[in-house]
């Protein structure tokens, strides 16, 4: 959890008079300074939302009806956006009240660095989010939705990490126990998983394994689990710069949605093209949220996501992976989080010692952050670039998120036919 500080049972009356004081002389429509929504939503809208929009609605030719469902589901996710954007200052102020907070470590020593930053405000975008997704149900529904049983493990798995994730934030568990929660969260999914346990084997590896198609049974629900664990963790631990856990997961989500779309427009199967439209019905939701999240968190953040949002996110990006059949190009997509856990695992293992906070040196004198010894791609990255300030370094880790995707979108056209 955070270097925040909850409010414990043995406060002194002059503390509580402190903290009334403090609390009433909070805004109650602004406890926090304004959000970037209108740059947020220029720079998505001219990388995201126009080319994405184009793929949709010209470039392939999809049914009326998919398009219709793609389209109620962006308007529904678009309204999130909005209210989203209106709920986080009145949820700051409540959170405040409850002493949920942190500090900005990365402005330790600066006036900014004494600010109490609201914290787990990842739980609004989980609320509204899940009243998206719940609400699309309605007007997507079809007498043969079959479709909906996963939906709706899908949504219970998504909905059970929230709440874990904003436990986790309030008890602030220890990090072992933190590593295991997204378990417990997937197992609706698990539990209800009636699709199939089979993978294709890549055709130059057909000749040595002899099949073409492999049933893996449990172990494809094992994979299933892990592949959640890893999800929510590695966006979790990729983490400490404003911006950088959300801006994360913008990257992913929109990579995803293109893929998506791309996969829907280039197959004539139903079922595929199911599985990649339901895909889309959760990631539109998360995206849209996410952008309202943005536009607080950016630097400099006015507040903090906590693990309530990296649990949250996790899960619904691996949810869509393992639900839509991409979970190999998920991994792809993750390749900044996948070389941070790599350089992790030293000290998540315990062999090298592991500090509460794995985060760069701060100089209040030139406002640069400095690379240490901790394994993360955070500090790989001042060390191999030299000191930068927090918001240039955030920057950096998302144009590599989004080469990492590129990378894939090539990967993918080069292997096409050869490999599956
Ligand atoms: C994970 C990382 C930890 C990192 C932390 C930062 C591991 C094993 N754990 O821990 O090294 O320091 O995330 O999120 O890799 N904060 C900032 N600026 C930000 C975001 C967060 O200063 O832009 C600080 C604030 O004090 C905030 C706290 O980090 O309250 C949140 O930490 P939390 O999410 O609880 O940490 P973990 O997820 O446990
Ligand atoms: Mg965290």
């Amino acid at each position: 959890m955070a270097a925040r500080k909850r409010a414990s049972s043995d406060t002194t009356t002059q503390q509580k008079s402190q903290e009334t004081s403090s609390s009433s002389s909070i805004s109650p429509d602004s406890p926090i300074a304004p959000s970037k929504a209108a740059q947020i939503l220029k720079f998505s809208s001219l990388f995201f939302f126009v080319p994405y929009s184009y793929l949709v609605f010209y470039h392939y030719e999809i049914e009326n009806q998919l398009r219709r469902s793609i389209l109620i589901n962006a308007v529904l996710s678009f309204a999130g956006f909005f209210v989203t954007l209106r709920l986080i200052p009145v949820a700051s102020a409540y959170v405040l009240r409850r002493n949920l907070f942190g500090y900005d470590i990365n402005k330790k020593g600066t006036p900014q660095g004494t600010i109490k930053v609201p914290e787990s405000l990842g739980i609004v975008i989980g609320i509204v989010f899940m009243v998206v997704a719940i609400l699309f149900q309605y007007f997507n529904f079809t007498s043969d939705s079959i479709w909906l049983v996963e939906y709706n493990a899908a949504l219970a798995s998504i909905c059970f990490m929230t709440l874990l994730g904003f436990v986790d934030d309030v008890l602030d568990v220890p990090w072992r126990v933190k590593l295991v929660l997204p378990s417990f969260a997937a197992l609706p999914l698990l539990m209800a998983y009636a699709g199939h346990t089979t993978i294709i084997i890549p055709k130059p590896l057909i000749p040595y394994v002899g099949l073409e198609v492999l049933d893996l049974g449990w172990i494809y629900k094992l994979y299933m689990g892990l592949l959640a664990v890893f999800c929510t963790n590695s966006i979790n631990i990729h983490a400490g710069l404003n911006g950088l856990e959300v801006g994360q997961t913008v990257v992913i989500a929109s990579a995803i949605l293109i893929h998506n779309v791309m996969q829907i427009g280039a197959s004539t199967d139903p079922e595929y093209k199911q599985a990649h439209a339901f895909s889309i019905y959760l990631v539109q939701p998360l995206l849209a949220t996410s952008l309202a999240l943005l536009s607080y968190n950016w630097y400099p953040s006015s507040v903090f996501v906590g693990d309530t949002y990296t649990y949250f996110a996790g899960m619904t990006m691996a949810v869509v992976g393992i639900l839509g059949h991409f979970s190999e190009t998920l991994l792809i997509f993750f390749i900044p989080q996948v070389l941070n856990f790599l350089l992790s695992l030293p000290q998540l293992s315990g062999y090298v010692k592991c500090p509460r906070h794995r985060l760069p040196r701060f100089d209040p004198q030139t406002g640069l952050l400095t690379g240490t010894d901790d394994g993360t791609l955070v500090n790989l990255f001042l060390r191999k670039f030299g000191r930068m300030s927090e918001k240039s370094l955030c920057i950096l880790l998302l144009v590599f998120q989004a080469i990492g995707c590129c990378f894939c979108f090539v990967l993918r056209w080069f292997l096409a036919g050869w490999y599956k």
